[in-house]
C-alpha cells in the first residue's frame, strides 16, 4: 500500500479559496501539493503564497500540468467551468483519483439554493465525463475561511462525508481527510447520492448566515 503522504495531491482551480484553504492544510501536514489555474503564473503565485503560510512542498502549474502530474486531484473551481474543464482533462485524469467538491448553487434574494443538474450532481457529470479515472466527491460542507486559518484554527472541527462507487477510492480521500486536524472522514454513500450533499450545502450556508458562522457537519453513532 501506498503512504498517503508520498501521493501528490493536485488542485485545480487551487488559486481559489477552497482549493487553497485545502492546500495549506495539506501542505502543513507533509503532503506534497500541486496548485492548478488557467494560468501558470498565477498558480505560482499562489503557491509561494501558501508556502509561507503552511511551509511543505508547493508548487504550481497550469490545470493540464497539474491534472497529469499528480495521483489525486481536487476539483476545486464553480460549477459554471466544471463540465468544460474536466472534458478538457479526459486523458490527464485517466487512472486517477479524483475528488468533486462542486456546490451547483445559485444565490437571490432570499439567500442561496441548489440548481437542478442534468446529470444529477456536479460529482455524477464528473463521472461521465471522466469514465477512466475513479471519481469521489467530497468536503462540501467545508468552510475555506476556517482552512486558511491555520494560525488560529488549528482543529478543523467536523466530518467530511466522502462519497463514491470505488471502495479504495473513498478509504484513501478520507485517509486524505484526516491529515487535517479536527477532520473525520466518513463514507456519506454512493455518487448516485451526491445530488443532497452538494444541496445541503445551501442549508448550511443560510445557518452560517443566521448565526454569523462556519458551520460544519457531525454525524453521531459512527
Ligand atoms: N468557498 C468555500 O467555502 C467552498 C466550500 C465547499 C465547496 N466549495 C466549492 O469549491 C469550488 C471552488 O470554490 P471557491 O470559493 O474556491 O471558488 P472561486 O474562488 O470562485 O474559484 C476557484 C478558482 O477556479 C478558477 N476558475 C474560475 N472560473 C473558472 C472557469 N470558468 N473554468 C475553470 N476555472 C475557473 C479560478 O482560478 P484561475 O483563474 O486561477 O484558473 C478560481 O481561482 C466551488 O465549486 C464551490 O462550490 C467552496
Amino acid at each position: 500500500m501506498t503512504e498517503i503522504r508520498d501521493l501528490t495531491v493536485g488542485v485545480l482551480g487551487g488559486t481559489g479559496a477552497q482549493g487553497k484553504g485545502l492546500a495549506v492544510r495539506w501542505a502543513h501536514a507533509g503532503v506534497k501539493v500541486i496548485i492548478g489555474s488557467r494560468s501558470a503564473e498565477r498558480a505560482e503565485l499562489a503557491a509561494k503564497e501558501i508556502v509561507e503560510v503552511a511551509g511543505g512542498t508547493v508548487s504550481g502549474a497550469d490545470n493540464a500540468d497539474t491534472a497529469a502530474n499528480s495521483d489525486i486531484v481536487l476539483v476545486a473551481v464553480p460549477w459554471e467551468g466544471h463540465g468544460d474543464l474536466l472534458a478538457s482533462l479526459r486523458d490527464q485524469l485517466a487512472g486517477k483519483i479524483v475528488i468533486d467538491c462542486v456546490n451547483p448553487l445559485g444565490f437571490d434574494k432570499q439567500g442561496p439554493f441548489a440548481l437542478p443538474v442534468t446529470e444529477g450532481s456536479a460529482a455524477q457529470q464528473a463521472e461521465l465525463l471522466l469514465p477512466e479515472s475513479k471519481v469521489t466527491a467530497a468536503f462540501h460542507h467545508v468552510s475555506a475561511v476556517l482552512l486558511a486559518d491555520l494560525a488560529n484554527v488549528s482543529e478543523v472541527d467536523m466530518d467530511v462525508l466522502v462519497l463514491g462507487d470505488d471502495r479504495e477510492a473513498t478509504d484513501t480521500v478520507r485517509e486524505l481527510a484526516e491529515l487535517v486536524p479536527g477532520f473525520r472522514g466518513v463514507y456519506g454513500g454512493r455518487l448516485r447520492n451526491a445530488h443532497q450533499v452538494e444541496a445541503f450545502t445551501a442549508n448550511l450556508i443560510a445557518v452560517n448566515r443566521r448565526y454569523k458562522t462556519h458551520a460544519g457537519l457531525k454525524i453521531t453513532g459512527v
